[in-house]
């Protein structure tokens, strides 16, 4: 059961939770339908006066379709358990069949957001922005980032999100 928080009483390591610990994004589609892909890039902040969360996803994503039929997302956070699991989430696909259920984690939803049920810790946000990367955008060094990160040309969508809650366990 998951209790919402006020954003002010919740302290965590932006870099320790997504970095090292990885998240579930969650998207949920106009007919309710949920899914949900490991994340290891995105950030947090403050935007329009709105407290927001960015993520970073591929057009190829299953997730991406989700994300832009209701931009309801949500990110779920393990503390550093269920590496494994999250590991394949990252690895299969949503449009080859039931992957959460595979590694024996839950869809759900909280205050009618997409949301993994077992996670101990959840943002849920609703999408404000998006923006595809633009590789003539990379500034000097970063240059590099376009053949190291994009051989295939498959440039990062960033969505930006306004948090609609805080949830903890
Ligand atoms: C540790 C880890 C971090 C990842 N981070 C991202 C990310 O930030 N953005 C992204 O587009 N894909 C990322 N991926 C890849 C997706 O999770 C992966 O392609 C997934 O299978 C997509 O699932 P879907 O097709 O069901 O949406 C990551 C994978 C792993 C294992």
């Amino acid at each position: 059961m998951f209790t919402k928080k006020e954003i002010k009483e919740v302290v965590f390591n932006p870099f320790e939770y997504l970095k090292t610990d990885w998240a579930l994004l969650s998207a949920k589609s106009k007919s309710g339908k949920i899914n949900a892909m490991t994340v290891g890039w995105g950030g947090f902040g403050v935007l329009w006066g709105e407290n927001v969360i960015t993520v970073y996803v591929r057009p190829e994503r299953y997730t991406k379709e989700l994300i832009d039929e209701t931009g309801e997302i949500s990110l779920s956070f393990f503390g550093g358990d269920k590496k494994e699991e999250l590991n394949y989430l990252g690895n299969a696909s949503g449009r080859d069949g039931d992957k959460l259920k595979k590694v024996g984690l839950s869809a759900g939803e909280v205050d009618g957001y997409p949301i993994i049920e077992q996670a101990k810790f959840v943002i849920t946000a609703k999408v404000l922005y998006s923006d595809n990367l633009d590789p003539n955008k990379l500034i000097g060094s970063a240059k590099e980032f376009d053949k190291k990160w994009y051989p295939k040309k498959n440039y990062h969508i960033m969505y930006i999100a306004k948090i609609t809650g805080v949830y903890e366990k």
